[in-house]
């Protein structure tokens, strides 16, 4: 600092300069000293203190708090999210899975779910001013659960099993372009929460769950749930891949070999867990770790979607021989308190999925006559026990 100029005798200034160095260290002294004490400060504070308040108490920003109350407003608002972009979809190929799709949407309407829900439907089957069942079933959908409806060509192709022979036309939720994504669902299920917060999952033109029961290094697919964001592009691929399919190839090998690379993989803990999980004698694969002890209510609560999936037990609005069940039903578990195996949870979890869709099914939809005195009865209980 001291440069040749300020030697040449000018003692005030030179006293002045030494006054101004002096107080100048002593300033930058003084906040040292002040920032050592506040970062102590700061340091004591900060388990106790969130970093907001932090901030407010020692005054350094003072923001006044927004009048809004965060509980002014609606979540979806403050998100700016619009539900209507999005649609719950079924397919229907015949009045037995039309029924269970309408089953579908009223356990969607009746837990709250926000997206639409939109019936891709025969066009062959007449909606307003026919009384068959298709038509009342139809209606149903539409003016009770809010279902919109779009009529549609069954798509067929030659295959050898003659059960999936139809279940190309799900495909055709890729040309629903008219939302921005699609969740389709096989109806051979029970909804057990709602699955609203998919359709905000990142942006991926398809989302599926592992088929998780297959043999899990081939890394399968499961297209009993899909989440599409329907475009042309991907509808042309998805009808040049349907029109040059072998006869073994259905709508699950063809997302396959379309996705199986590109696709958002959905955990299928909780998105994908099928009956037939209640059966099993080791659940490792669909607990993802082999440590996890099976707890057969702590699954079922958290779980979204469950398909009925038992073979040879049949689907639930099948009947199924007295005998098959007794046979097939989950084994009652030895319980590590008494050591006797009189651990039933499984099993009673599983017949009640059954005695659930049966009772929904006949109740609500089958039985018309008696309609209006049973649906009381079932009413406002989500989960099928
Ligand atoms: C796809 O959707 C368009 C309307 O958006 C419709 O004209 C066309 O027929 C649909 N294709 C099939 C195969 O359903
Ligand atoms: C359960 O299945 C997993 C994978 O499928 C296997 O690695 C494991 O050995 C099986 N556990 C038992 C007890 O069989």
């Amino acid at each position: 600092m001291g440069t040749g100029n300020d030697e040449q005798g000018f003692t005030p200034l030179k006293l002045n300069l030494m006054q101004l160095l002096t107080s100048k260290a002593v300033r930058v002294i003084a906040i040292i000293a002040l920032m050592v004490a506040l970062a102590i400060l700061g340091l004591f504070q900060l388990p106790s203190a969130s970093f907001d308040r932090l901030w407010y108490d020692n005054g350094f920003c003072s923001l006044s708090p927004s009048t809004l109350s965060r509980d002014d407003l609606q979540p979806d608002e403050l998100n700016g999210i619009d539900w209507s972009r999005f649609a719950y979809v079924q397919y229907v190929t015949n009045t037995e899975y039309l029924c269970n799709s309408v089953m579908l949407f009223e356990i969607l309407h009746r837990l709250g779910s926000k997206a639409d829900r939109l019936m891709m439907y025969p066009s062959s089957f007449a909606v307003d001013g026919a009384s068959t069942e298709e038509s009342r079933l139809l209606r149903r959908a539409r003016d009770e659960y809010g279902a919109k409806m779009m009529p549609i060509e069954i798509q067929r192709r030659p295959t050898s099993d003659t059960t999936w022979a139809e279940s190309y036309t799900k495909l055709l939720a890729f040309n629903q372009t008219q939302y921005d994504r699609v969740l389709s669902l096989d109806s051979d299920s029970t909804v057990l929460q709602t699955m609203d917060e998919l359709f905000l999952a990142p942006s991926a033109p398809v989302a599926m769950p592992r088929a998780y029961w297959l043999n899990f290094d081939n890394r399968i697919l499961s297209a009993q749930l899909i989440l599409i964001e329907p475009s042309k592009y991907e509808f042309n691929r998805v009808m040049n891949a349907l029109n040059a399919a072998t006869s073994n190839d259905y709508d699950m090998e063809i997302v396959n070999n379309l996705y199986k690379d590109s696709c958002l993989i959905l955990p299928h803990r909780p998105y994908n867990l099928l009956t037939g999980e209640f059966r099993s004698n080791n659940h490792s694969d669909y607990l993802g770790n082999s440590e996890e002890a099976w707890d057969p209510d702590k699954t079922l609560k958290e779980a979204k979607f469950l398909h009925f999936s038992d073979w040879p037990v049949p689907k639930p609005w099948l009947s199924a021989p007295p005998s098959m069940i007794q046979d097939k039903q989950p084994k009652c578990q030895q319980n590590p308190k008494t050591g006797e195996e009189d651990d039933c949870r499984s099993r009673d979890l599983w017949l009640g999925f059954y005695s659930d869709f049966k009772q929904r099914r006949q109740v609500r939809y089958l039985r018309s006559g008696n309609e209006k005195t049973i649906v009381g009865a079932t009413g406002g209980k989500a989960r099928p026990i």
